[in-house]
Order: C-alpha cells, then structure tokens, then sequence
C-alpha cells in the first residue's frame, strides 16, 4: 500500500510558533467497521452519516524547541513527544497515553512533531462519558491541527492533500476517525463500487446523494452513560478468532455496494432494513465472540420495540442503529421531523438516563475556527 505518499517533505519553511483550532465531528456509521489488521486496516469498508452538533473543539499551541545541540541531541535520545493535554480546561494526565501513542504511531509521518512543544486543549460539544464515543471527533481534530501546521511548513499541499492526509492520520489513532473529516457521508475501506475508495483513509461518498438523505436527521438517545463493559479495541480484536467473521466481512462489503445503490435511488424503506440489520448484526458479532458479551441494555431493546411499534403504526420511516454501546441512534427524514421529535420527547425519552438525547443531523464535515 502507498503510504509513503504521507511522509512529510523536507520543511520549506521554518515556523516558531502557531496555534490552530479545528472544531471536528463525529460521525455514524450506517453500514458498519468491526474487525481490523495492523495497522488499523479495516476488514471491510463502512459507510457513515457525519454529525453536526456532535464535534469536538482542539486548539493545539505549538512551541518550536530551542535548537541548541544540547538540546536536539536530548530529543535524539528521548524520541518523545513533549505535549501537555487539557481537557474542558483542566489538565488531563489520564488521557495522555492513547494521545501519546497516537503520536507515535503517525511519527514516521509527521516528524517534526519532535521540534515542537505542543499543548492541547480540547473540548466535547457532548456531555463527557455520555457513551457517545469522542474518539473520532477528538482524534481528527488533533489531525486536522497537525496538518495546519504542516501546510505552514510545506505550503504546495492543496486542500485535498491536506484532507486525504487528516483522515489517513486519525485512522490510525482510531478507525472510525478517518471518517470524521469530511462529510455529509464517508466512505472507509476499499471498496470495487466505490470510486477512490481505500483502506487507509476516507473519502466522500463520490455519488449523487437522493435528495431524501439531504438533511437527515439522528436524535441520538442516551440510554447508558458508563464506561463500556469492552472496549472497541479489544471488540475489534475478537473478530480475529471469531467463527462468523469471514462471512461478516463479506456481507458488510456486499451490504455497501447496496447501500451505495440506495443513497442515490432513494429507496428509504431499503434504507430502513439495512441500516437497522446492519446495527443489529454489528451487536450479534458482539455476543457470538469468545468471550461474548452484550451492550445492550434493558432500555435499548425497549426503545428498539418503541420504534418499530411506531413505524407499523405510522406508516413512518424511522429507523436506529447503534455504534459500540447502549445508546440509540434514530434515524429520520426531515419531513418526519416534527412528528418524530414529539415521539422522542414523549415516548423514547423516559428509557433515557435523567431522558438526555441529543438531536442532531447530517453535517458537512471539520471546520478552521
Ligand atoms: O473506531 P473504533 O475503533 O472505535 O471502532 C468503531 C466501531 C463502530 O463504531 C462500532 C462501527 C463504526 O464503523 O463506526
């Protein structure tokens, strides 16, 4: 695979200091990534929906280091990024060590990581441990930072380098960040019917979006706020011994090339289906591994319940699905909003912890600020 494409080139320029701030966003997947090789290289491609209202603001300042040789022969031997996390405004140590091994992880891309002392100041638009996964948003808005400051550096990359660049850096901090870049869909993973399409970063769905998908609309319902029972990664690492895994991967490749398909037909109700199969498949992985385990809870199948009660009742097209957790994403067209919203607010919210959900809805991707 290509990656030395995402070394960076000998710095043009010299910069002593900056400071950006990128506001990211989260996003949702509709057809789903579980299973992954090294270096987080998805077992099958996935499609999500990027959020709106769900994002993450990072500024990082960025110091250049005295370059005394005392001081780059220190760097030489220590090999270590020198930040400082601060998260809502407090410093946050317990953090620090996924950040740090993200940085170690991109190194070999962004080298002059080393010349600089950063500090990171970070802030989630959600509540914190909601169980609304902040990987995504949190880790492109550090990539989308890095790449202000290498386009300073190197000031040819285009718009589209410096992107494509973001999305390969996050994905190796956490898979599903690669699609937090762009929006209002992204596609991950290689994919034949997917034009552009690659492992290694995100693109835009390259399609025409039917015009029913424009604006859709994601109330997300907050059934459990904990820390998770298991972790994504050690989820995704199950999916190596797991007996249905094979056949996973092909169906969620298959299940892409048709939601590819349905995105521009417009064909909701196959939208419904495949969304809400998809979700429930991603959960059955989960309880058919060794160890199984369950992340459901008791609320989410009581609103699952809720939903299809409604849909039979209504003739709607509400649908939900679910990333690695208990919450609940619905899913609904805008023209359902007003109905749906009231259904929300007066049915689903009581399965919800102190009924916190959030409404949201398809947005366009990372913002400068
Ligand atoms: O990006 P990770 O490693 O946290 O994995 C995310 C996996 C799911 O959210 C369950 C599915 C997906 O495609 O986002």
């Amino acid at each position: 695979m290509d990656t030395a494409q995402f070394i960076s080139k000998s710095n043009n320029n010299s910069v002593e200091k900056a400071s950006f701030t990128w506001q990211t966003p989260s996003n949702i997947a509709l057809v789903k990534y579980w299973g992954k090789s090294n270096p987080q290289i998805p077992k099958n491609a996935s499609i999500s929906f990027t959020l709106n209202n769900c994002h993450t603001i990072t500024t990082i300042d960025f110091e250049k280091k005295r370059n005394s040789d005392e001081n780059l022969k220190q760097v030489q031997i220590d090999k270590k990024v020198d930040f400082d996390l601060f998260f809502e405004g407090k410093q946050k140590d317990a953090f620090k060590p996924k950040i740090a091994e993200f940085f170690t992880r991109i190194q070999e891309y962004c080298p002059y990581i080393f010349d600089y002392k950063m500090t990171i100041n970070s802030e989630n638009s959600f509540p914190h441990s909601s169980g609304i996964a902040s990987s995504a948003s949190g880790l492109s808005a550090i990539a989308m930072c890095l790449m202000s400051l290498e386009s300073e550096l190197n000031p040819d990359l285009s718009a589209e380098e410096i992107n494509k660049k973001a999305s390969f850096l996050a994905r190796l901090g956490s898979g599903s960040a690669s699609r937090s870049i762009e929006g209002p869909m992204v596609v991950w993973g290689n994919h034949p019917e997917i034009a552009g399409s690659s492992d290694l970063y995100g693109v835009q769905f390259p399609y025409k979006l039917h015009s029913v998908f424009e604006n859709y609309q994601d109330a997300i319902l907050l059934v459990d706020k904990g820390e998770k029972q298991v972790s994504s990664t050690v989820g995704h690492n199950l999916m190596h011994e797991h007996p249905y895994a094979e056949s996973r991967f092909t169906q969620a490749n298959d299940n892409l090339g048709k939601m590819s398909e349905i995105l521009q037909n417009g064909d909701i109700k196959a939208f419904v289906n495949l969304v809400e199969s998809e979700a429930l498949t991603l959960h059955a992985m989960m309880m058919t591994s060794n160890p199984y385990f369950i992340l459901m809870k008791p609320n989410t199948l009581e609103i699952i319940n809720k939903i299809w009660e409604y849909r039979n009742e209504n003739d709607s097209n509400i649908c939900f699905t679910l990333d690695a957790g208990a919450n609940v994403h619905v899913l609904y067209p805008e023209n359902e909003k007003e109905k749906v919203n009231h259904f929300i607010e007066n049915v689903l919210s009581i399965y919800c912890q102190k009924n916190h959900y959030i409404y949201d809805s398809v947005g366009l991707g990372a913002n400068k600020m």
